[in-house]
């Protein structure tokens, strides 16, 4: 297959019990993939696993993911040491659309911080003004928050807890945002279904453009199989809605077109 690649974990950053962010040599990857866009990675079960690209560092030919334990092959791929080989399918789906962006409002949850995390580090290298708003359970579960605070300039967050930022979950911040911090803003948001759906509206009553990055469950990962579709607004069409594969025409949607 074109873009199947062998390739070894070259370093593993534990950031709690079940959680970790893995990066592996791939410098294909590492030149090619872009925020939005995600990666098929091997385990010991059948299929392999699809996660966010987190970041690449295209001069060490490196690209790394963020990977929270799920179930059996999460646990295998978060057990793997430094120098273990891999397959990796990738990079996959359509990633962001960044043109025509000229203020960014990039909100993250749940597993969704990670590819959030390189849509910003894109922001920055193309200079483009970005606010991260990331929701956390608690302070301790704010994974990367001193990678965000070093790469974002404005870097919000929100726990459940309080312990952490604005007490309550993203919306709570968002609704204190006034109309000139939100004044030509594009949305891109990754996360648990109802925080995208809720910051979807939001974006709505706000006349801002969202785009989402839908997760459903997936098997061949490139668009041959259909276990990932998804209903897409078709009016265009003269339909309510059509099928769409979210492995291969998504991951990501632009927020009004999705049948929540
Ligand atoms: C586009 C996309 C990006 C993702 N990015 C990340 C990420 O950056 N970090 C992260 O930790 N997780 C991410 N996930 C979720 C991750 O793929 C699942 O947690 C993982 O596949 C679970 O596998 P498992 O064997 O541990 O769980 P099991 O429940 O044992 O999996 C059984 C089967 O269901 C599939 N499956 C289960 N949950 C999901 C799910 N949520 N999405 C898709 N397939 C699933 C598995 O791939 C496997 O084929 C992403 C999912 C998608 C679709
Ligand atoms: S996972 Fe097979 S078509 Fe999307």
């Amino acid at each position: 297959m074109k873009n199947e690649y062998s390739i070894t974990l070259v370093k593993k950053e534990v950031l709690g019990p079940s959680c970790a962010v893995l990066t592996f040599a791939c410098p294909e990857i590492a030149g090619s993939g872009r925020p939005g866009q995600f990666i098929n990675l091997s385990c010991d079960h059948f299929l392999k696993r699809p996660f966010g690209i987190m970041c690449t560092d295209k001069e060490k030919g490196t690209f790394s993911i963020g990977v929270r334990k799920v179930g059996k092959g999460t646990d295998m791929i978060l057990k793997a040491e430094e120098g273990d080989k891999f397959t990796v399918l990738g990079p996959l789906g359509n990633g962001f659309d960044f043109s025509d962006v000229r203020k960014l409002l990039l909100i993250g949850g749940g597993t969704g911080i990670f590819p959030i995390f390189f849509a910003a580090q894109y922001a920055k290298e193309k200079g483009i003004p970005c606010k991260v708003v990331n929701g956390y359970r608690s302070k301790s579960d704010a994974f990367l928050y001193d990678r965000f605070s070093c790469t974002c300039s404005d870097f919000q967050c929100t726990t459940d807890a309080g312990d952490l930022g604005t007490k309550g979950n993203v919306m709570a911040y968002l609704d204190t945002m006034n109309e000139s911090d939100l004044s030509d803003a594009t949305v891109m948001v990754v996360g648990p279904g109802i925080m995208m759906r809720k910051v979807s509206e939001w974006a709505k009553e706000k006349g801002l453009r969202c785009y989402v990055s839908l997760e459903q469950r997936m098997a061949c990962g490139i668009g041959a199989c259909l276990v990932c579709v998804c209903k897409i607004k078709a009016e265009q069409e003269g339909k309510e809605f059509v099928h769409k594969r979210c492995c291969k025409d998504g991951p990501v949607f632009l927020s009004e077109e999705v049948i929540w």
